[in-house]
């Protein structure tokens, strides 16, 4: 017997009462009623009491608190699987022989909206949201989804959502006949109600969605989709699975379709795919745990300043006003102030046209939350100050001489300086407990990643401050120590030495930017400094020559590039040629890196692309370690949502850690010897690297510490 609402037990998360002659069943397991082995247990338990009773009608499912199911309890993946089977589960409720209502809010994800697919009649409020997104986490529906929403919405509907995992909004759902009804009812559990009391006065009956069968398509459709995914998620297995899953469900049975999707869900769970992309999930959740502001209260954010109106500016600007912050930007004179309104207006038309502004909005922020001045003293209100001069600390310093005195007691300044010392800048306020990193990624109003770099002197209120600003402009913050680069870049720098290694060695920058390519990157690394400017990475390598160690093996190849005018992609060349034919290799590069084997006395030999994986990939992940050995990362999660979320890494592999987890850390390192015998300066394996191969440990190890 099933406990009633009025004495539930601590424990158990879905409880039933009957409401007349409508069985009403609650699930509540905060925070977002995913369906764990209790879940569906007492759902199992209720539709059982549900058959054994003659006095029920109709029954209504719903969640309590803020949604409905979000899905499968990920954090149960990996484990054992224990009984009742979420397949099994949603076959019994779509048995049930009295109608099933499923009242959905919030969001009805993955398994939540399998289950809501089981039940017979589906009413939702007018902002719920659905979506298979299980594509995402490397896995496919595996509840039925791939087979009762191709006969619900159709093939190609469910075959777009299945393979895109994206969130669907009840006017498309109602349209798609996803659901059959949306309801302005504020409480969920009366709109359930409501419609299971209609259905029984109009004498409905079960619609069972097993029992449709699903509108044939042409062969064509599927091999279209398969062909787009190839390229589109290259390298990756869950999509083209959830194709023959959907495929599955035009040409057999239901019974059989059901057990193909189970086959095909089973190979993925199976996979390091899906390990690695549910890492990253909860890796993105876990960063924002940091031990130091735990309990600290952020301070209050409306008004934000921002300092230069270049690329950057501009882009952090955008990303404050597309959130509602009040934003005054500041440049050098009246003819940059005017080009830094350009630039912003430019941008949030774009977002207009792209539907993420609207033109009220629009003409709101240029009417006034925005504003652009060469007056400093405008900031005298700011609550945080973004400073994005150039890169040199005698500019910074400056800048922040000024806003100490000008801004109010409490105001938060902060530098997204890519390589400086920031305690070096904050020293130059009389109030360096205030100051703090905040470096964005380029474009910032795209890009995800914001590092906090948080300085000797930063108080934990300001870096508190710092997550809620990131939350706020729908970024993932990672915090970062401070050192030259911080997480990223610092990495960046190692591994692009590795990549100069393996071209000084004999691979072309071409074979580099393909091979890695293949391995998962969004671009190769020789393509990015095209587009990044290699101007930048020129001024960042003269800023270090004084301090760069004679034994390191320097590759100048990219200096020949700047020192004729080529930056790359605004200059029209760079490692590429930039025409109408789109970009191709610049074949004066490779004399430049014979000259330079010839001047070093390197004898060229062929560099296999599994070796330029595994020396990119080693060199990463040993920098990394050093990286999380310093406290510069919290943890090893921390550099994998970094690399994530700002350069482009597979997500499908997890993050750099993840990956060498993945392939042995014993490989990394044995790697790392290997190529230590032709540069021992470059590559001296880390001392964190060594212990955890020593101790037999991973970073996962780490992470969970
Ligand atoms: N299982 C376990 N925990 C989950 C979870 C899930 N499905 N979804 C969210 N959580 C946890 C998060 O880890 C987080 O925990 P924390 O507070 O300890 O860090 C907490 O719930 C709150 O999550 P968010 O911080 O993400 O909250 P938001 O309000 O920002 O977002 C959400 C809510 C949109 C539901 C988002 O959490 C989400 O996208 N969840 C995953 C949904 C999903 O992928 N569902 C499919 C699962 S796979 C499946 O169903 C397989 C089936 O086909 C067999
Ligand atoms: P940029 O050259 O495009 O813009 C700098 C702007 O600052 C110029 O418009 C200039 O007029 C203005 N400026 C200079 N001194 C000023 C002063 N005293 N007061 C007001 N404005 C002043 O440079 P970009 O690329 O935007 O970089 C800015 C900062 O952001 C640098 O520290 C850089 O390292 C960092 N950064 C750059 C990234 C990129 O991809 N471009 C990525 C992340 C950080």
């Amino acid at each position: 017997m099933l406990p009633r609402k009025e004495e539930p037990p601590v424990s158990n998360p879905v409880l039933m009462e009957v409401v007349d002659d409508i069985a009403v069943i609650a699930i509540a397991n905060p925070p977002v009623n995913a369906l764990s082995h209790a879940v569906r247990s007492g759902l199992d338990a209720a539709f059982a009491e549900i058959a054994r009773r003659d006095d029920v009608k109709a029954v209504v499912i719903y969640g309590t608190d803020r949604t409905f199911i979000a899905g499968a309890d990920i954090r149960e993946f990996g484990k054992p699987p224990q009984e009742p089977f979420l397949p099994d589960l949603i076959n019994r409720i779509e048995a049930c022989v009295v109608p099933v209502v499923a009242a959905l809010h919030g969001t009805a994800l993955g398994g939540g909206l399998e289950v809501a697919l089981g039940a017979h009649y589906r009413v939702a409020v007018p902002n719920a949201r659905f979506g298979l997104p299980e594509v995402t986490l490397g896995i496919l529906p595996g509840a039925g989804g791939t087979q009762r929403l191709p006969r619900l919405a159709g093939v190609e509907f469910a075959l777009e959502a299945i393979t895109s995992g994206r969130q669907i909004s009840a006017d498309e759902a109602l349209k798609a006949g996803v659901i059959d009804r949306i309801s302005d009812t504020s409480d969920v559990r009366e709109m359930g109600l409501t419609y299971a009391r209609e259905l029984v006065a109009s004498g409905a009956t079960p619609r069972r969605t097993s029992e449709l069968s699903p509108v044939p398509v042409a062969a064509e459709v599927f091999d279209a989709a398969r062909t787009r995914l190839a390229k589109k998620a290259r390298g990756q297995l869950a999509p083209q699975n959830c194709i023959k899953a959907v495929e599955g469900a035009t040409r057999l049975s239901f019974a059989e379709g059901l057990a193909n999707e189970r086959a095909l869900f089973q190979e993925l769970m199976e996979s390091d795919q899906r390990a690695a992309l549910i890492h990253a999930f909860f890796a993105e959740r876990q960063v924002a745990k940091v031990p130091e502001i735990k309990d600290v209260a952020p301070r209050t954010i409306d008004q934000i300043g921002v300092i230069g109106g270049g690329t950057m500016g501009a882009g952090i600007a955008v990303s404050a006003l597309l959130a509602g912050l009040q934003v005054t930007l500041i440049e050098r004179d009246a003819d940059a102030v005017a080009r830094a309104e350009a630039n912003v207006s430019k941008t949030l038309q774009g977002s207009v046209k792209r539907g993420k502004l609207s033109q009220e909005n629009y003409d709101a922020i240029m009417g006034g939350t925005f504003r652009a001045s060469d007056d400093y003293a405008t900031l005298a209100e700011a609550d945080v100050v973004i400073e994005a001069v150039f890169e040199s600390m005698e500019v910074k310093k400056d800048v922040f001489t000024k806003l100490d005195a000008i801004c109010k007691p409490g105001a938060i300044l902060a530098s997204n300086t890519s390589y400086l010392d920031v305690n070096e800048i904050a020293a130059m306020t009389s109030r360096p407990e205030d100051v703090i990193g905040l470096h964005f990624f380029s474009p910032a109003h795209v890009m995800r990643l914001l590092e906090i770099v948080v300085a000797d002197k930063t108080a934990p209120e300001v870096t508190a401050t710092g997550f809620a600003l990131a939350k706020r402009l729908k970024k993932v913050a990672v915090r970062a120590g401070v050192c030259d680069g911080f997480i990223g870049n610092r990495i960046l720098s190692h591994y692009r030495k590795a990549g100069d290694g393996a071209v000084l060695a004999g691979a072309s920058p071409f074979e580099v930017d393909r091979a890695l390519v293949n391995f998962g990157l969004a671009m190769g690394p020789y393509a990015v400094s095209d587009l990044a400017g290699l101007d930048i990475g020129w001024a960042t390598r003269k800023r270090l020559a004084p301090t760069r160690d004679p034994r390191e093996v320097y590759a100048e190849f990219a200096d020949r590039l700047c020192e004729a005018g080529h930056f790359g992609r605004k200059t029209g060349k760079g490692f590429y040629v930039y025409g109408e034919e789109g970009q191709v290799p610049n074949d004066e590069v490779l004399e430049h890196i014979a000259m330079e084997r010839a001047a070093k006395g390197i004898a060229a030999r062929k560099i296999s692309e599994q070796e330029i994986v595994d020396r990119y990939m080693a060199a990463m992940v040993n920098e990394a370690a050093r990286v999380v050995e310093e406290g510069i990362a919290l943890r090893p999660l921390d550099v994998d949502v970094t690399l994530l979320n700002g350069y482009g890494f597979p997500r499908w592999r997890g993050g750099p850690m993840q990956y060498a987890d993945t392939v042995g850390l014993d490989k990394i390192l044995a790697d790392i010897e290997r190529f230590a015998q032709e540069d021992d300066f470059l590559w001296q394996p880390a001392s964190l690297l060594k212990r955890l191969v020593a101790e037999g440990k991973t970073f996962a190890d780490l992470n969970n510490a």
